[in-house]
């Protein structure tokens, strides 16, 4: 019941301990340790001690490394599919998608491992740079911070920890405060597969005291952050010289052209990526766009489909949407379906909470692009449709958005394809397929408030490593 923090491969207590409810049933689920200012210094000394360590580990023990804990999530997957469930309310079925997700991506990192790389710089296409062999390799950065989501517990930490292990970085890792046993159960879990002490820390605790700390400490080299725009930038300005990696949510849109099929895959994947753990996913459908002659059809066959999700208990294997993180996310849905729907919007499905801790799947229309359902990010189970006529104007309107992470668009039409390729002004365009389209190999992150800098191990070890340039001169 009671969680410690865990720091330098040893599990110690923590000054304090708060509890942790299920956002489905409200009940106890654990008690977990908050790190304070002591705990913090720990955790980043210890890290720092490891760096040396990893920065000399071969690249085949690193690599092994993450093989093992590949190994041991998959020999633990439905254990750890019950924490999803009871700390994220994130429905089984939804969950066993995260740990194989989860999966995939330590073996991707485990493969990034053995092939970092420098490249040769032909030195002598410069005036002054003859008689010289030039390379650069990559080397560790040192201590990376990583300060992660509630949405994803397991696969976005393993989009931070995978790279910086592959990497040979050592990682302070900061778990959002409601979902903190899905990172905890990975101390065990590294150090049974061999990990060196210190090189992985994880201590819950509050944003204002842990992000803080890990991002104004000149120790830490890198943070890696999945959160609000307020929150990144807040940290940008505070992180002096760091590298930054910020994936920082979107509003993301989905057009449907008038020359594409109007198929049952296009609408179930429309009901999967709009709804899919409640649209907690900062890739989940919020803005779909319909050329007007298609519009009506598309809301009725949407709408009987979204009708048959089942909402209820995660641990239920039927269930396809289950509670809000938190009550106060209810509360907002509310709100702004309150306000959307005061501005003449109609809801054709859902609109109103069945519970103080439910918010049912639902789809708005007339829906003016000045409503914060619209125009901010929702995180939540509430999705717009609205028509246009041309594809000019559907693209303008994708691009009408402070953010920039992922959008979609489904045509027959290649040079409509091709259009919105070039001009959606986001880090990632999925034709014939949903903006939510993401598998853990890709390069993925944003634009404008969407944020910058990539995960998806390969990029992500980019950003975690420094490129150094070996000039060697021969002799004459
Ligand atoms: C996110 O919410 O940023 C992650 C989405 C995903 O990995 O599918």
């Amino acid at each position: 019941m009671k969680h410690h923090l865990y720091m330098n491969g040893q599990w110690k207590e923590a000054p304090r301990y708060t509890p942790l409810y299920s956002p489905y049933s409200g009940e106890l689920v654990a008690e977990v340790g908050q790190a304070g200012e002591a705990e913090i210094e720990e955790a980043i000394r210890a890290a720092e001690a490891a760096a040396p360590v990893m920065a000399a580990m071969p690249a085949h023990e690193r690599a092994a490394i993450l093989d093992r804990v590949v190994a041991i999530l998959e020999r633990r997957q439905e254990e750890l599919v019950r924490i999803l469930a009871l700390e994220a309310a994130k429905p089984v079925k939804t969950g066993r998608g995260e740990i194989m997700r989860t999966i995939q991506t330590y073996k991707f990192a485990a493969m990034e491992a053995r092939r970092i790389h420098g490249e040769t710089v032909p030195l002598d296409a410069a005036p002054g740079g003859e008689g010289r062999i030039a390379f650069t390799m990559r080397r560790p950065i040192g201590v990376v911070g990583a300060i992660t989501p509630f949405n994803f517990p397991f696969n976005l930490v393993a989009h931070k920890v995978g790279p910086a292990i592959a990497a040979g970085n050592t990682v302070v890792l900061k778990p959002a405060g409601q979902t903190p046993l899905s990172s905890l159960v990975l101390g065990d879990i590294f150090a049974e597969a061999g990990l060196p002490a210190g090189a992985l820390n994880i201590i819950p605790g509050p944003g204002a005291v842990v992000g803080e700390k890990l991002v104004r400490d000149s120790r830490v080299k890198a943070i890696t952050f999945t959160g609000s725009p307020a929150v990144g930038i807040a940290m940008r300005n505070k992180a002096g010289l760091k590298r930054m990696t910020l994936e920082l949510g979107s509003n993301s849109a989905l057009v449907i052209d008038r020359t594409c099929d109007m198929t049952p895959e296009l609408i179930q994947r429309c009901v999967l990526g709009a709804f899919s753990f409640s649209g907690q996913v900062c890739i989940s459908i919020q803005r779909i766009l319909v050329h007007e002659e298609k519009a009506e059809a598309f809301v009725q066959q949407f709408k009987a489909q979204t009708e048959k999700l089942v909402v209820g208990d995660p641990l239920d294997e039927a269930t396809d949407v289950s509670a809000l993180i938190s009550e106060k996310e209810v509360r907002r849905m509310e709100e702004w379906v309150g306000s959307a729907v005061a501005q003449g919007a109609v809801a054709v499905t859902g609109g109103k909470a069945v519970h103080p801790r439910l918010y049912p799947p639902t789809i708005l229309t007339g829906v003016p692009t000045t409503e914060p359902v619209s125009c901010q990010e929702v995180f939540g189970p509430i999705v717009t449709v609205g028509s246009f006529s041309t594809l000019d104007e559907a693209i303008r309107e994708v691009n009408n958005s402070r953010y920039g992470l992922q959008a979609g668009i489904y045509t027959n039409d290649i040079h409509a394809a091709m259009q919105a390729a070039v001009e959606m002004d986001v880090g990632g365009v999925m034709i014939n397929d949903f903006p939510t389209f993401r598998v853990d190999n890709m390069p993925y992150g944003g634009v404008k408030e969407s944020g910058f800098g990539r995960e998806g191990i390969k990029y992500a070890v980019e950003e975690m490593t420094e490129l150094k340039l070996i000039s060697i001169k021969l002799k004459p």
